[in-house]
Parts: structure tokens; sequence; C-alpha cells
């Protein structure tokens, strides 16, 4: 069972921890669902292997949505167990033949995406032909202007694509177009080529498709000080639908991961040392701050106490900050997050941060590497920094005078 504390600092005026907390926020995930159920005409998937803590899924679940995408049988599990009568859409487009069966014989999964000509006959194989199935195609799309582009692994193209596109039509129930342009995709007129792509072939293929899936992709990032405003986003989808030649009454998806529980979690993390302008904190690279290592992202930060609770730490001015690297507790000269990440000239040793948008692909991320990868877990009920969801006024007020700066 997990405390709950209004914010970072009403915590840290009762306790001192060594170790890392992931801080989770139930409202910033209805915020970010309702944002997707008022804007989107389609349908939710929530891609689960961006956070899979049992609490974050039932959040998701709790505000409406009702499909998951799953990419291994262990995804399969948790949410056939935790989310009663979910759909699940085993969307990795390569699989084992023994996760295949069990997900379909065990676990009823009936929804599936393939990206090549082995991987449909491999099902069918072991299904033994059942003729109730849904089949996405996944689609190579231009992902170029994304932070994680996806495509040169998956995906298929040309002539390939829609001899597949005609194969499925023939051997499954219903025909799914998928792709994804990428994880943290910074253009929106992507998602509209993407779609308009998948038309020209489905048309080629001179079919007619069930299900439209535009996959994840959706950002969380502010450019510039400037909020990454997703409804450009939303927009270049709905405009493009007419391109893609479906079956009346056709369903149409987005799967995003990211988008969804970014803020669901933030990250209190203790200051070792400081060296300069660098600082060594208790979490990094080998941890839930894999991105602000491994993409250089910068996260939303501010200081929020002082081992020493006397230390009296006031919100900065700012003009008064300043850059920081930072330094994850590990061995490994890897583990370096180079931001620049910014907080007051003052920042010391025993000083605790608050870093955002923590909660997609941070504690799935998070390995025991050098003994760390230990955390703490509270729940928080203040406002998460710099949110996507809350007009760049509006945040600013709740925040005071912190500084954003985020990645370009
Ligand atoms: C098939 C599929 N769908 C959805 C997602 C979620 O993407 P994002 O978290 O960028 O929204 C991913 C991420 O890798 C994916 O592979």
């Amino acid at each position: 069972m997990r405390s709950t504390y209004f914010s970072a600092e009403e915590f840290l005026a009762q306790r001192r921890p060594i170790d890392p907390v992931r801080c989770f926020r139930q409202g910033a995930i209805e915020r970010a669902v309702s944002w997707f159920q008022t804007n989107f005409s389609g349908q939710l998937i929530y891609a689960v292997k961006a956070n899979m803590a049992p609490g974050v899924v039932h959040q998701v679940a709790q505000h409406g949505v009702k499909n998951f995408d799953v990419a291994s049988l262990t995804e399969v599990d948790l949410i056939y167990h935790g989310v009663p009568n979910a759909n699940l859409f085993y969307m990795n487009p390569v699989k084992s033949r023994a996760h295949i069966r069990s997900a379909y014989y065990d676990y009823g999964v009936r929804c599936f995406s393939i990206d090549h000509e082995d991987e449909l006959e491999k099902i069918l194989t072991v299904i033994e032909q059942a003729k109730d199935l849904t089949i996405f195609v996944r689609l190579h799309c231009d992902d170029s202007g994304s932070v994680l582009p996806l495509g040169r692994k998956y995906g298929a193209a040309g002539e390939e694509a829609v001899r597949l596109l005609q194969l499925v039509r023939q051997k499954a129930e219903r025909l799914g177009v998928t792709f994804h342009v990428g994880s943290q995709a910074l253009h929106p007129e992507r998602y509209g080529e993407a779609i308009r792509y998948a038309g020209d072939l489905v048309r080629r293929a001179g079919v007619l498709a069930e299900l439209l899936n535009v996959g994840g992709g959706f950002p969380i990032f502010y450019k510039d000080g400037d909020p990454l405003d997703l409804h450009p986003f939303v927009s270049n989808i709905e405009n493009s639908l007419d391109a893609l030649p479906m079956v009346q009454g056709g369903e149409i998806f987005a799967e995003p991961g990211r988008a969804l529980v970014a803020e669901a979690e933030s990250l209190i993390v203790r200051v070792d040392a400081r060296r300069g302008n660098e600082l060594f904190i208790n979490d990094g690279g080998y941890g839930v701050l894999y991105d602000a290592a491994n993409c250089d992202w910068v996260f939303p930060v501010r200081l929020v106490g002082h081992e020493d609770t006397k230390t009296n730490i006031q919100a900065s001015d700012p003009a008064e900050l300043v850059g920081f690297e930072l330094w994850g507790p590990t061995c490994d000269a890897a583990d370096h997050m180079k931001g620049p990440f910014y907080l007051p000239t003052s920042v010391q040793e025993g000083d605790y941060l608050e870093i955002y948008k923590t909660g997609a692909y941070g504690g799935v991320m998070a390995s025991g590497f050098n003994g760390f990868g230990c955390y703490e877990e509270i729940d928080l009920q203040d406002d998460v920094m710099a949110s996507n969801f809350v007009p760049l006024s509006s945040s600013a007020e709740i925040q005071s005078a912190e500084v954003i700066k985020l990645i370009s």
C-alpha cells in the first residue's frame, strides 16, 4: 500500500529517502486519457510497454480504455488478469510460435499484427487455420523527425505490402492496417502521409480494410519553451481518413503509450555530489532516467528539498537558474545525462530534485545494474510541471517561477 502526500515538499518534510522515489499521479492519467477521448474520434488502445505498473494499467482502464496493445506473453497475462474483459491487440509483428499458441488458446487473443508472409503462415499453422482472426498488416512509413524511429525494424512496403494485404484479406476474418510514425514523433504531418500511403497500398491490393490503427508516437515534450500542442497531430489523422479505402462502419484506433502515461510519474532524486556544474544523483540511465541518458532528453526538473529540513529551499528566480549535467549512480561513464537541466546555482550535496514526466519508458527500463534500481513508491496529488495537457499560461501560474527548458 503506497502512502499519499500532497507534494514532494510534503513528503520530504517527513522523510529523507536514500533511494530514488517514484511518485505516481492518478489525475495525470485521467487528464491524458480524457484529452484523447475528447479530441480523437477513434478508439484508444493503450500500449502497455510504456508503463506496466499495475496501478497505472488499472487507472488507464478505469478511465474507459478497454483496448490494450501487448507485445509479449507477459503483457498478455498482465492485462488478461488485471483488466476484466479487456480487448488484447498482440501488435508485435514478430512472435514465437509458443507465444502465439498460448495467446490464442490460453488467453483468447484474436488480434495480431504482422509485416511479413512468414509471420502470417506461422500464425495460421499454429492456430490450425482458425477463421476468427483480426490481422493488422504493419506498413512501413516515413518516421523521420521522430526521436525514436522504428521503421528500420518493422513495416511492409511496396509490392510486398500489396501482396500481404491480399493474402490477409483471404485468410483472416478482419483486415486491419497499422503503422508507427516513430516514438516522440515531432511532425504531425507524418500521420497524414502514412494514412495516404496505406490508402495507396490498399487500393493497389484491391481490398477494403475493416480497421485502421494509426499507432503511437504522440509526443510529450515542449520545444524551446513552447507547448507541443497535440491538436495538429489528431487533426492530421482525422483529415486524412478518407484516403484509406475501408468498409462502411470501419473502426479507427490510436495506440499511444508515452502520451498517456508520461505525466503519471515523477521521480525524486538525491544529489550525492556536486563537481562544478555537474551533479551526481542517485538514479540515471540504467534506471528510470533511461531516456535522459540515451536520448539526451531534458526532463523538467526543480529543486524540492534538502536532507537537512532546516535548509530553506525557495522558488528561484528563473534568471538565476544555471544549466547542469547529471551523472547517474553506476560506475559506467555512459550513465550521463547531458541536459542542460536548469537549477538554482545553490544546488549542493543532500538536495532533492523532482524530475517530471518519467512515467513512460522509465520504470520499465530500470535495471539492477551495479546494485542500484531500488525505488520507493508514493502517490502525489499536486500538479505536474509543464503538462502537455494544460495551456502553458495556466501551467506556468501553477508552477510559479520555475523555468522550463526542454529538448529542441
Ligand atoms: C506497436 C506499437 N504500438 C504503440 C507503441 C507506443 O508508442 P508511443 O509510446 O510512442 O506512443 C509502440 C512503441 O514502441 C509500438 O511498438
